[in-house]
């Protein structure tokens, strides 16, 4: 069955949400970190996502939409964080990044853009847990699942059977059903916080 990464980035109160997701079946918390460089928006510094951690009881997927992510992974040591995801379009060492995530015991991600070939992942492919697919460009909540990004799971799968892919942008109650045919992990953000019923939001995806 898909996993479900609930994203607060949209939500009205992102510790209100954290405690309701508490509650609820979601497998992970994803976090949206954004810089303002790699994104044309600032969402979750590093004291935000320090603070939404202390009230989570279900493990963090951060996802780092930064230029620089070393200054945020050296700051996350110790903490209930499952996936910490790079992106591979960044300008920095992608190797120095991986072992650095690696040596806090956390599993690694790389995510790619709908603009990037899933064949440059190649040569990581083998060192990291996780692939994050965009299926939006990444930036802002609420936008139109890109329906082509599923091509690049099924070429991702060929390459590594095992790889856990996830997806992120646009994911709904529609569209759920050919995602989960190629798709470990969905990141869900607008269509489960613009409910009141977490629960029952997640268990329709999950159906
Ligand atoms: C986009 C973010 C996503 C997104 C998910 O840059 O990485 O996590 O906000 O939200 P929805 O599901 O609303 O597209
Ligand atoms: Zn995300």
């Amino acid at each position: 069955m898909i996993k479900i990464s609930p994203s607060i980035l949209s939500a009205k109160d992102r510790i209100e949400s954290i405690k309701q997701l508490n509650n609820t079946t979601a497998e992970y918390i994803h976090i949206d970190v954004m810089d303002g460089k790699f994104v044309p928006n600032t969402q979750m510094p590093l004291n935000e996502i320090l603070e939404l951690e202390k009230h989570s009881t279900i493990p963090l997927d951060v996802h780092l939409m930064v230029e620089n992510p070393i200054e945020y992974i050296t700051q996350l040591k110790n903490k209930n964080i499952e996936y910490i995801t790079i992106h591979l379009e960044i300008n920095k060492d992608i190797n120095q990044l991986i072992n650095l995530i690696k040596s806090y015991g956390y599993k690694v991600g790389i995510s790619i853009k709908p603009n990037t070939s899933p064949l440059d992942l190649l040569p990581y492919i083998n060192k990291i847990d996780l692939i994050l697919i965009m299926s939006v460009e990444p930036g802002f909540g609420g936008q139109k699942f890109m329906p082509n990004s599923l091509e690049k799971a099924k070429i991702l799968k060929e390459f590594k059977e095992d790889i856990t892919l996830e997806i992120d942008g646009g994911i709904n109650d529609t569209n759920i059903k050919e995602v989960q045919k190629y798709i470990d992990i969905a990141v869900v953000g607008s269509y489960i916080t613009n409910q009141t019923n977490y629960n029952k939001a997640i268990n329709n995806l999950k159906n």
